[in-house]
C-alpha cells in the first residue's frame, strides 16, 4: 500500500486497509435473511402504533408510502446524474463561497485554478471540503461558523505529482486549509455574500492555540513535550459535523483525526491506539515533516484530538476550548438540548463501523442569560444500549462502571463503552433533536460489516435491534424518545424512522422500509437538521454510481422528512461526485445555506479543479424556507 493510495481511499476504507478488523466472528444472533420487505423490521414497533410491524399494516408512522401529498411546501424532484445542482420549481440557488475564495480583501486573487492557494494566503481564504455549519446572530449581523473537514491533496497541492506534501511548507499549507472558518455574511442586491474583512472573520486550523478543559485536562495522557501541563493543545482537525450551544457558541467535532498521525520509527502499539485506528503510515505524511504528528516522537499527541471544541463566534480573540468531558472518539456532530431540570444534554455519534452513540449530561443547570461556566466541563458521559424490545438505556461511564480512571474513560471513551456493553451501531452520523418534542434522530449511514465482522475493539456486530440488516449498504435513521419526555432520563424507547433501500432492485430487506419508494430513494443518510417547522432535512453521503444496487438513486442529495407521517421527499440533488453536507438558515429563515463537499469534474466554475462550496437557496416568492 503506497502513501498515495492511502490518500485516495475513503475514510471508511482507510481504516479497514490500515487497521483491518478482527477476523470474522461467529454471531449467536439470528440473521433473518429471507424476511419479506414489510417484515424485515422483525418486531420493530412504530411510535404511535400499538401493533407490531411484522406481518401487519401497522407501520403507519414510518410507512406512509406515498409521494409528498401536502406534507411538504415543494414539489419533490427526480434524481440527477449531472454536474449541476437541482432544486424544486419555485426555488433558486447561488454559490455563497468556494474554497479559495477570499475572506479578507488582500486575498481576493489568492486562488488560481492552476496552482490553488499559496501558503501565505491559506488561512485568509475559505477552506476546502466544507461540512457542518451554524449561523449566529451577533449584534444584528449574521455570522456563519463552518467546518473544512479535510483536504484533497491532489487538488490542494496541484504541483505535487502524488498529492503528498514534500516538505514542511506544504504540510503547513494543508493544515491551514482545514479546520473552521468564522465569517460574516450579508444579503445584498445579488443575494448573500461573504463580508470581506469583517471584524468577526477568523480561520481556525490545525495549529491554532486552544485550551483543554474538563477532567482529562492536565492528565498525563494529554501531555506532550510542547505542552508539559497538558492543557494547551494546538488545533482542531477533521472537523465534520457541528452543533450550537443554547448560549450561542459553535461546537465543532473532530472526526477522522486518526488519519493525520503516523510513525517515522518505533512506537508503542497500545489498545488505545489500535481502537482508534492510529499507527503506521498516515494519510497525509504530516509525521514526516512535523514531529508533533509522529508517534515515535509524541505518542500522546493523538490524545489531544478527537474532541468537541467550542468556539465563540462573537469574540474573534477567544481561545477555542476542547471539552474533554464530552469524550474522545470520531465525533460526527453535537446536538445540544436541555433536560427537564435545566441540565444541558449533548447527543453525539461516533462514526465508525460498530462504534457507539453517546450523550453528555451536565452537572450544572443552564438558564437563559445565566452563567455557562463549567456546563461543558463537568458532567456525566453516557453510552447507549439498545434492546431488541425497542427500549434502551444510557449507561454511565464512570470509574465504578468501567474500572477505568476518569481521564482514561474520556480519552479512551470507546474502550469504556465496550466495557459496559454499549450497542455497536451502523456508523452513527448526525443526530438531530425535534424542536417541539423530546425526540432525537440519528443517521446510521451504512455498515458493510454488520453481521460480518467485529468492530475495531472486537465487539460483535450482530444483526438486530436498530441495526437489523446484514451487510447494510443503504443505512437507516434511528429515533428515540426519552422516558417521561425528559432528555435527562436514562431510559428511552426507540424505533426506526426509515430504512433506506432500493425497491426498484430488491424485493427483500434491501428494498427499505415502506416509506421508501422508487420516487424518493437514497442511500447513506448522513447530515441531518430539523427546521423551525418540525421537518427533518436529510443529506446523503453515499454511492452515487447510479448502478447495480444503487441504480435509480443518482447523485447524493438532500431530502425532507415529515416525522409525523413518515413521508420523505427529495428537495435537492448535488453535482456528480459530491456529498451534500452542512445546513443552516439565515436569520429570517428565507435562505438556506447548504454545503457541497468534494464535487467532481470542475464544479462549480467549469474550469480547473472542482471547488467545495457553500450554496444559498431561496424561494422565488420570498417566503421562508424552513
Ligand atoms: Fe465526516 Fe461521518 O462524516
Ligand atoms: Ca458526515
Ligand atoms: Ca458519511
Amino acid at each position: 500500500m503506497t502513501t498515495k493510495s492511502l490518500t485516495d481511499l475513503s475514510w471508511d476504507d482507510f481504516d479497514e486497509v490500515r487497521d483491518p478488523r478482527p477476523a470474522d466472528t461467529e454471531f449467536d444472533a439470528v440473521v433473518e435473511r429471507a424476511m419479506s420487505r414489510r417484515g424485515f423490521l422483525g418486531g420493530v414497533l412504530a411510535f404511535g402504533s400499538g401493533a407490531a410491524v411484522f406481518g401487519t399494516s401497522a407501520l403507519t408512522p414510518l410507512g406512509a408510502r406515498a409521494a409528498a401529498s401536502g406534507a411538504f411546501p415543494f414539489e419533490p424532484i427526480g434524481i440527477a446524474t449531472d454536474f449541476d445542482i437541482h432544486v424544486p420549481a419555485g426555488y433558486q440557488w447561488s454559490t455563497l463561497v468556494r474554497w479559495g475564495d477570499a475572506l479578507f480583501a488582500d486575498a481576493e486573487s489568492a486562488y488560481s485554478p492552476e496552482t490553488g492557494v499559496s501558503i501565505g494566503m491559506a488561512d485568509r481564504v475559505f477552506g476546502e471540503n466544507t461540512d457542518g455549519m451554524e449561523l449566529f446572530e451577533v449584534d444584528g449581523r449574521e455570522i456563519i461558523a463552518v467546518n473544512s473537514e479535510y483536504v484533497n491533496p491532489g487538488i490542494n497541492l496541484p504541483a505535487a505529482s502524488d498529492g503528498i506534501p514534500a516538505n514542511a511548507d506544504e504540510v503547513t499549507l494543508l493544515k491551514k486549509l482545514q479546520g473552521v472558518t468564522v465569517m460574516e455574511v450579508a444579503k445584498g442586491a445579488t443575494g448573500y455574500a461573504v463580508v470581506l474583512d469583517s471584524p468577526y472573520t477568523r480561520r481556525i486550523h490545525h495549529d491554532t492555540p486552544m485550551r483543554m478543559d474538563g477532567p482529562a485536562a492536565g492528565s498525563d495522557l494529554v501531555k506532550t513535550h510542547a505542552d508539559p501541563e497538558g492543557r494547551s493543545p494546538l488545533g482542531t482537525m477533521n472537523n465534520c459535523g457541528s452543533g450550537k450551544t443554547l448560549w450561542g457558541t459553535y461546537l465543532t467535532c473532530e472526526e477522522n483525526f486518526n488519519g493525520y498521525f503516523g510513525a517515522t520509527g518505533g512506537y508503542a502499539e497500545t489498545e488505545g491506539l489500535s481502537r482508534y485506528g492510529i499507527g503506521g503510515e498516515s494519510r497525509y505524511a504530516y509525521e514526516k515533516h512535523d514531529p508533533r504528528f509522529d508517534l515515535s516522537a509524541e505518542p500522546n499527541e493523538p490524545n489531544r484530538h478527537g474532541w468537541v471544541t467550542e468556539i465563540d463566534p462573537a469574540d474573534p480573540a477567544s481561545i477555542p476550548v476542547k471539552h474533554s468531558a464530552l469524550g474522545r472518539f470520531k465525533h460526527e456532530n453535537a446536538e445540544m438540548v436541555q433536560a427537564a431540570d435545566g441540565r444541558v444534554v449533548v447527543y453525539m455519534g461516533d462514526d465508525e463501523r460498530g462504534e457507539f452513540i453517546y450523550k453528555f449530561v451536565s452537572s450544572g443547570i443552564y438558564g437563559e442569560g445565566g452563567s455557562t461556566e463549567g456546563l461543558l466541563s463537568d458532567g456525566t458521559l453516557y453510552v447507549a444500549k439498545f434492546n431488541d424490545d425497542q427500549t434502551g438505556e444510557w449507561l454511565a461511564l464512570t470509574p465504578e462502571t468501567t474500572g477505568m480512571a476518569l481521564d482514561e474513560i474520556l480519552v479512551f471513551a470507546r474502550l469504556a463503552g465496550s466495557k459496559v456493553g454499549a450497542t455497536t451501531m451502523d456508523r452513527p452520523e448526525w443526530i438531530a433533536a425535534h424542536p417541539a418534542r423530546a425526540e432525537a434522530y440519528c443517521a446510521l449511514t451504512n455498515n458493510k460489516n454488520r453481521g460480518v465482522k467485529a468492530n475495531a475493539g472486537g465487539d460483535a456486530q450482530p444483526v438486530g435491534g436498530p441495526n437489523p440488516r446484514e451487510t447494510n449498504n443503504y443505512g437507516q435513521i434511528l429515533r428515540w424518545r426519552p422516558a417521561g419526555g425528559d432528555h435527562g432520563a436514562t431510559g428511552f424507547d426507540w424505533d426506526l424512522y426509515v430504512m433506506a433501500g432500493n425497491p426498484a432492485v430488491y424485493d427483500n430487506a434491501n428494498a427499505g422500509s415502506a416509506n421508501v419508494t422508487e420516487g424518493n430513494m437514497f442511500n447513506s443518510p448522513d447530515g441531518m437538521a430539523f427546521d423551525s417547522t418540525g421537518l427533518l432535512w436529510i443529506q446523503t453521503d453515499g454511492d452515487y454510481s447510479n448502478e447495480g444496487e444503487f441504480a435509480g438513486q443518482g447523485n447524493n442529495q438532500m431530502l425532507v422528512g415529515n416525522p409525523d407521517t413518515g413521508e420523505i421527499a427529495r428537495f435537492l440533488t448535488g453535482p456528480y461526485g459530491s456529498e451534500v453536507t452542512g445546513l443552516c438558515w439565515s436569520a429570517d429563515r428565507r435562505t438556506a445555506f447548504v454545503g457541497i463537499q468534494h464535487p467532481g469534474g470542475s464544479w462549480p466554475d467549469g474550469i480547473g479543479k472542482p471547488r467545495s462550496s457553500v450554496i444559498a437557496i431561496w424561494r422565488t416568492d420570498g417566503a421562508t424556507i424552513g
